[in-house]
Formats: structure tokens, C-alpha cells, sequence
């Protein structure tokens, strides 16, 4: 192995003798795991900062292969970083197409469940939470994960995030179960089985079958042989863990046989946010998924995650465009894994970082406060009440206290008002 210019990475092995020792600027230090799409390397640059480098098993000299390959690419970089491990970069020629992604540190949740049993009560609550605000915000940029397992989903230090999403699909969504893998049969929806057209549905199935694997320790439709599991995705009901009311409603609407009677993820996250009744208005997209983020995360405002540097493109490589910065989700620090529980619990109701409403209400005052604008104009207007007051009595002390008023009366308005009419256009 390279030498790790970092802290120790738990798991990770040896290259072997014919891996590849670079990625672009990175240098691999070592394997993080194999799966069927290929193996995953631990890269590092210069300045220490890490990536998974994951060198995927695809002929990409056939044209159309190609241009899927970067198409699907390229619409995974633009999923938002809420509970996600962002996509950074691709590399579509040499001999070995590569996809660089953000490298997440923790366990997989197959194995934290392997290792340490069943997660439950909160965990379990911002696991469900975690990982359906990663799918909303991947099935809002027109992705589809096509993948999503507990496998996919590493346990962050600041909650969990999910990973992989788009690469099944990139290397070619014409292909089923008896092909090469594009899914573990555990968590693949019925229609997978089907020559049926695959959507963010089947998603919503995986996602269920993975929490409700996280429950119980098992899918819920076995995973014996695949023929079995299929078996049993396509005609029986799920075999659930015990799980909360809420919880359990909602995981059964989403293992629907047909993908039409399932919820779309927005529609699931807003339900699990809902129950402990933090959010109770409509709230815009973008917010929705800020809360999720946070409730996955339970914050704590000044430790934010380090920032990723951008990395520059390889000489002479074709790579899938670049978003211009790589936008970091400053999600704060917890304890490294998610914590283990074998009796349910109860969410605190002060629990920091659900309440959307306040949360949102603060932050909008706080910004609105420092608003140059603002500031400025209060400033103007505070000098022209002196100027006034100047004029009217031609003595300094009731001109500066008639601009101090102006100033102070002009700024609280505005900053009110502001806020106000900000709050509105966060709903709905
Ligand atoms: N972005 C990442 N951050 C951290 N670990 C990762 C990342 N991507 C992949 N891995 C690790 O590499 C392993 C192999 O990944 P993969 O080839 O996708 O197979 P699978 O998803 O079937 O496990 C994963 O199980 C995980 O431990
Ligand atoms: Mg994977």
C-alpha cells in the first residue's frame, strides 16, 4: 500500500500487483472494496485531501455506450450535497473509465447491521430521514439511483450518506438481473424483474427494503436464492421488522407491487418530518431538503465538515464537465457511527435542527441583518432626518438625535419587512 498521508482508514487493503497507482491527480493508497461495478480505490492528492476512486468494468469504445456513460455522469454531478456523496468527476478515456466521488469515512450500513445489529429509535428515524432526503435531492436532479441498497449508504461522522447513485444506470439501463448486476435482487422492485420501465419508484422500493433491512437485520423478501427473492418481490408481502407506526405505513406503501401506488421520496420525507410535527406547512423544495439534511445530521452549528478543493483535470483526458465549485454541505460533526440501540426512544422535542419553521425564521433575520442594502439605505435616510433636523433647529444635538431615530426606525422596518416577505416565499 501507498503510504496514507492521512489518519488510518478502517478496512481498507492492499493494492494489488496490476491495480492502476493513479487517478488523475490522485495518488490510489489503497482498495476501500469491490462490488460488481467494478473496484473502488481510497485516492489522495497532494494537500492529503481523499476521494474513492471507483474504475468501473464498461467498454466505453462503443459510441452510444459512451455518451451514456457521460450523460448519466454528468446529470449526478448536479444532485444536490444533502445526504449524498457528491459526484466530482469522471474520466471517460484510457482504457479504464473512472468516477472520482467525495470519499464518505465510516462503516456501510450492511455492515454496521452485520457488525453491531439492528439500528433503532432515533437512528433509525434519521436514518429513514437521511437517506430519503439523498433520494429526493438525486430524483430532483432527473436521477435515478438504480442501486440503492445498504451497501450504498455509508454511515458519515455526520449522519448517513448515500453513494453510487446514477453509476448503475451510466453503465447501461437496458440490462436486468440475469445480466450484469445493476442491483442487489434483495432491494430491486418488481418491475426490475419485469421488462417494465424503471423510474424513481423503484428507488422508493430499494429505499424501504434497505431501512427495513436496517430494523430487522434482514430484507424483507429474503435473500436466499434469486430466483426465490424474486419470487417473492413479484407475489408476497413483505416480512417486517417491528418497526414504528409511522414508520411502518410508510415502509409498506413504498414496497407497493405497483410502482404507481408508492410515494414519491419528497412526499415520504415530508411524512417522517411531519410525525414529531416540526414541519407542519408546505415548504419549498430546497428547504424540505435542508431540514432533512440537518435532522439526518443532528447539528451542532461550528464544527462544519472540512470544505472539498475542487481538483483540476488531468492533461489531455476527456472528462465529464465539471460544475464550477463543488458546493459543500457544511453538515456538522456527530458521533462517528450511528449509535446502536436496542430499546426504542422518543425524539426530544428540543432536538436541534428539525424545527424548519424557527430554524428558517432566525436564519432569514440573521442575514437580513447584515444586508448591505439595508444597511445603507437606513444610513441615507438616518443622514437625511439630521440634515433635516439641521435645518429646522440649527443646533447639532436634536439634528444627530433626529438622524439617530431616522437611522434606527428606517433599519428596524426594513429588516422586519424583509423577513417578513422572505419567509412567505419560502413556502410552498
Ligand atoms: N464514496 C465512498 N466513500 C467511502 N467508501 C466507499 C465509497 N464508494 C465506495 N466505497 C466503499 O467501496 C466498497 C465497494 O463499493 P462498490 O464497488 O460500489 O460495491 P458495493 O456497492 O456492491 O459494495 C463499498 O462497500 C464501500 O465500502
Ligand atoms: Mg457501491
Amino acid at each position: 500500500m501507498s503510504e496514507l498521508a492521512g489518519p488510518p482508514v478502517p478496512g481498507l487493503t492492499k493494492l494489488w500487483t496490476h491495480d492502476p497507482v493513479t487517478a488523475g491527480p490522485y495518488r490510489l493508497v489503497g482498495r476501500l472494496g469491490a462490488g460488481g461495478q467494478g473496484v473502488v480505490y481510497l485516492g489522495e492528492d497532494d494537500a492529503g485531501d481523499r476521494v474513492a476512486v471507483k474504475m468501473v468494468n464498461v467498454d466505453l469504445s462503443d459510441p452510444r455506450a459512451r455518451s451514456q456513460f457521460v450523460k448519466e455522469i454528468a446529470a449526478a454531478r448536479r444532485v444536490a450535497p444533502f445526504c449524498t456523496a457528491q459526484v466530482l468527476f469522471a474520466e471517460v478515456d484510457g482504457e479504464r473509465p473512472y468516477v472520482v466521488s467525495e470519499f464518505i469515512e465510516g462503516l456501510t450500513l450492511h455492515r454496521h447491521v452485520r457488525e453491531r445489529g439492528p439500528v433503532t429509535g432515533n437512528a433509525l428515524h434519521r436514518l429513514a430521514v437521511g437517506t430519503v432526503t439523498a433520494l429526493a435531492a438525486i430524483h430532483s436532479a432527473g436521477v435515478v439511483h438504480c442501486d440503492l441498497k445498504p451497501d450504498n449508504v455509508v454511515l458519515g461522522q455526520d449522519g448517513p450518506r448515500v453513494i453510487d447513485f446514477g453509476i448503475a444506470r451510466a453503465l447501461g439501463n437496458t440490462e436486468t438481473a440475469s445480466s450484469r448486476v445493476m442491483g442487489t435482487t434483495a432491494y430491486m422492485a418488481p418491475e426490475r424483474f419485469r421488462d417494465d420501465a424503471i423510474g424513481p419508484p423503484c428507488d422508493v422500493f430499494a429505499w424501504a427494503a434497505t431501512i427495513a433491512f436496517a430494523a430487522g437485520g434482514r430484507p424483507p423478501f429474503g435473500s436466499d436464492s434469486l430466483f426465490a427473492v424474486m419470487h417473492r418481490v413479484l407475489h408476497d408481502p413483505p416480512d417486517l421488522p417491528a418497526m414504528p407506526p409511522v414508520l411502518d405505513e410508510l415502509i409498506r406503501e413504498c414496497l407497493a407491487k405497483d410502482p404507481a401506488d408508492r410515494p414519491a421520496a419528497e412526499r415520504v420525507l415530508v411524512r417522517l418530518l411531519r410525525q414529531d410535527g416540526r414541519v407542519t406547512e408546505p415548504l419549498r423544495r430546497e428547504s424540505l431538503l435542508e431540514v432533512g439534511n440537518e435532522t439526518a445530521g443532528a447539528p451542532t452549528p461550528d464544527q462544519p465538515l472540512p470544505q472539498i478543493t475542487p481538483t483540476a483535470p488531468q492533461p489531455g483526458a476527456t472528462q465529464v464537465p465539471a460544475r464550477p465549485t463543488v458546493p459543500t454541505q457544511a453538515r456538522p460533526v456527530q458521533p462517528a457511527h450511528l449509535p446502536v440501540q436496542t430499546q426504542p426512544t422518543h425524539l426530544p422535542p428540543t432536538e436541534p435542527g428539525v424545527g424548519a419553521v424557527g430554524g428558517g425564521t432566525s436564519r432569514r433575520l440573521h442575514s437580513e441583518a447584515l444586508d448591505a442594502w439595508g444597511i445603507s439605505t437606513a444610513l441615507f435616510l438616518g443622514s437625511v432626518g439630521a440634515a433635516a433636523g439641521y435645518v429646522a433647529s440649527s443646533a447639532v444635538g436634536p439634528a444627530a438625535a433626529v438622524g439617530a431615530v431616522a437611522f434606527v426606525v428606517v433599519y428596524v422596518v426594513r429588516l422586519l419587512v424583509a423577513t417578513a416577505l422572505g419567509r412567505r416565499s419560502d413556502r410552498g
